[in-house]
């Protein structure tokens, strides 16, 4: 249950590998955090990770986990809560940017951005949310990104990817209204992360764990979406009502 302040004490992330997860539980150690389980395609690739949580005092498990393989979630699920003590947080955080130009050659490259993103993610947020209304409480955070508030040309397979999952996160967040549990959509702008690495950082470039603060802080006062930085929100609301001549001139 989370304690008195509204911070989580029981955590599974999935796709703890990101940099933004890492972060996030880092900052949620530093507050009242007392177990991790970390879902990831490769457990040796958290091990360091995992060691440096216990050392802070974190029960952490480390499970197998991939995002593309549809068929195991509800197993995946049932694995990953099954014991006594429920789950107050679900941070939903793999992702995949792909190549854009490969995407636009080879048909499966745009699949595999769209499957990992916008399908993954869809199936295993559908089996959690069923998990978390069972139990009466919880939180599924999950990372958007402002690359789906409006499309552009440069990245639009990824963008496309994560303005349906924004959607369907936003949806789901609704549906659960009165359950207890609900959804928190993560709308970072350009983060300097592994997956971000050797691209030139634009204005409003922030970093993983000023993503993390906003998603703790979010997540103590009930909010049901949080953009990173907070400015991105106003930008993008002048971005997304641009005509399409004007925007389609914004650099890449
Ligand atoms: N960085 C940015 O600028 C930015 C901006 C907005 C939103 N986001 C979103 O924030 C999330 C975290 O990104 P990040 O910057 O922290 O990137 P990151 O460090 O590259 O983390 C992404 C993680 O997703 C995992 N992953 C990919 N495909 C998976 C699959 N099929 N099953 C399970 N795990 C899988 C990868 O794990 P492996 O170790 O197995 O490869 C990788 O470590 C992503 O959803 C990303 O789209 C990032």
């Amino acid at each position: 249950m989370r304690d008195a302040l509204g911070a989580p004490q029981s955590v599974l992330v999935l796709g703890a590998t990101s940099e933004i997860a890492q972060a996030t539980l880092r900052r949620l150690a530093g507050e009242r955090m007392r177990s991790a389980r970390l879902a990831v395609r490769r457990p040796d690739a958290v091990e360091a990770f995992a060691g440096e949580l216990r050392g802070r005092g974190v029960a952490v498990e480390v499970l197998p986990f991939d995002a593309d393989d549809v068929e195991s979630h509800p197993l995946f699920v049932e694995a990953a809560l099954a014991g006594e003590q429920d789950v107050d947080l679900v941070l939903v955080a793999f992702g995949v940017l792909g190549e854009q130009s490969e995407s636009e050659r080879d048909h499966m490259a745009a699949v595999s951005v769209l499957r990992t993103n916008f399908l993954g993610a869809a199936s295993v947020m559908t089996v959690i949310a069923r998990r978390l209304v069972a139990q009466g409480h919880g939180t599924i955070a999950v990372l958007s990104s402002v690359a789906g508030e409006r499309v552009r040309r440069s990245n639009y397979v990824y963008g496309a990817s994560k303005a349906g999952l924004d959607g369907f996160a936003h949806g789901l967040g609704l549906a659960l209204e009165g359950t207890g549990a609900g959804v928190l959509v993560v709308r970072p702008g350009f983060v300097r992360t592994k997956m971000t690495a050797g691209m030139d950082a634009p204005p409003y470039s922030t970093t993983p764990d000023r993503v993390a603060e906003a998603i703790v802080e979010g997540l103590a006062r009930g909010a049901h979406t949080v953009w990173a930085p907070r400015g991105m929100r106003l930008v993008m609301s002048v971005v997304r009502h641009l005509p399409r001549a004007l925007f389609s001139r914004i650099p890449a």
